[in-house]
């Protein structure tokens, strides 16, 4: 079987390593990929980001499954454009990637199917969302409707601020598009959780859940990033919690994607907030996490191949997922600088070498030059460790770390603490 696999990060990487442990894979291709990624034996990268270039090459090399990691080409409806030609995609066809693609369209998606989430109002218009500030508490959130790769959110604290982050994305337009209409919602106080679900549209199926870390700073602190560690299963998923997310927000969102006729095969990624008040759905991702995807990975004991594929025949009701016990930590490294400026090229050390018991590098923001391999983005590595309990899992990454140096290489100390 050949795969194409869409996309170029750590997640990417993750689920090649994944599948290609499977043997009736002989080829996996990723457009684009990275570097590292062809340091698996069965992986080829292909320089490929347009759709229409991405169809032809699956029809040219007979691609048998196609798995798409990012959201930008969801939404853009390359499931749709591959169906069209009788190709096998994995992920949603355009009208449910708005699910992501559009904020104002998840939440109306919500209100209408009962599922709990922050209250909210959506504006277009600049004095209406003014007039709207006279009337509210703070803080308060304010987020672009459309795909702002996960900048389009701000925390207001005042009116001052709110002020600012309204005309930035309604006048200004500095997330172009996709901030030409804004929600505005309630802040709500809690622990976040990631669990992502495969679905056929006839059930739905949820992975162990994660906790990713958002901020660049230790103890939740300064710019939001891509992501910066992750551990699985998240801490704060009690049983408890997991049976309210299955009845409030899983159960609801297959009805709703039934109700919408919305058919595809495909994940949905639930960001949660657990309150103290029962838990709130915060966002939907149409498609697979990163970070959350490399640490989720390496605990699942079955077949991602056969996942995969039981999702597009619709044969989902009949899978049983197994899973190793125990907890991964994933610590992301990065550019110094990063979530802002920071410097490319820099060489990285110990990659090829690495070699650590129950630890996986995913490599991300990395290229090769002159058979070096050398920072080419903000999130460069992921340092993925499985252990017998959280805490052993977090030992054995920081320990990992140490055999991988490049300049002004940094990390969270603190991924997967629990307070
Ligand atoms: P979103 O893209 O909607 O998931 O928002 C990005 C991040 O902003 C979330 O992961 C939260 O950390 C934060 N956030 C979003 N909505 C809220 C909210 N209503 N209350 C508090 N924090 C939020
Ligand atoms: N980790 C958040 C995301 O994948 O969007």
């Amino acid at each position: 079987m050949k795969i194409l696999i869409i996309g170029k990060g750590g997640r990417e990487h993750a689920l090649a390593w994944k599948l290609s442990q499977n043997p009736r894979i002989e080829q996996i291709y990723i457009a684009e990929g990275n570097a590292g990624c062809e340091l698996l034996a069965k992986v080829k990268n292909i320089p490929l980001n347009q759709i229409d270039e991405l169809l032809d090459f699956a029809k040219q090399h007979q691609i048998n499954l196609t798995i798409v990691g990012s959201e930008e080409l969801l939404v853009q409806g390359i499931v749709d454009k591959f169906q069209a030609c009788d190709l096998k995609i994995f992920g949603p066809n355009q009208h449910a990637a708005q699910l992501e693609g559009s904020k104002v369209f998840a939440k109306d998606f919500m209100n209408k199917y009962g599922i709990n989430t922050a209250k909210h109002q959506s504006f277009s218009d600049y004095a209406a969302a003014l007039k709207y500030l006279e009337q509210i508490n703070y803080p308060i959130v304010i987020k672009a409707s459309g795909l702002a790769a996960g900048k389009g959110v701000v925390i207001a604290q005042n009116r001052d601020e709110a002020e600012v982050a309204l005309a930035d994305m309604l006048l200004e337009q500095v997330f172009g598009a996709s901030g030409c209409e804004v929600v505005i919602e309630e802040f709500l106080v809690g622990v976040e959780a990631s669990i992502l679900a495969f679905t056929d549209c006839n059930v739905i199926l949820p992975l162990i859940s994660a906790k990713d870390h958002k901020k660049i700073g230790e103890g939740e602190t300064g710019l939001n990033t891509g992501g910066m560690g992750v551990i699985a299963p998240n801490p704060y998923v009690t049983d408890l919690v997991q049976q309210q997310f299955m009845q409030e927000i899983l159960a609801p969102t297959l009805a709703g994607i039934q109700a919408e006729q919305m058919d595809f095969a495909g994940v949905i990624f639930f960001g949660v907030m657990i309150t103290q008040n029962g838990i709130y759905l915060l966002e939907y991702n149409m498609r697979l996490g990163d970070p959350e995807t490399q640490a989720v990975l390496p605990l699942l004991e079955s077949d991602l191949l056969t996942l995969f594929e039981a999702s597009i025949e619709k044969r989902l009701e009949k899978v049983e997922l197994s899973w190793h016990s125990g907890a991964t930590c994933c610590v992301v490294l990065a550019s110094g600088g990063y979530p802002e400026e920071y410097v490319n090229n820099l060489p990285i050390h110990g990659i090829k070498e690495f070699n650590q018991t129950d630890c996986q590098l995913f490599t991300a923001g990395i290229a090769l030059q002159e058979q070096q391999f050398v920072t080419a983005g903000g999130r460069v590595l992921n340092i993925v460790a499985k252990g017998n309990t959280p805490l052993e899992a977090r030992n054995k990454a920081y320990a990992a770390i140490q055999d991988i140096q490049f300049k002004g290489c940094y990390c969270r100390k603190d991924i997967g603490k629990v307070n």
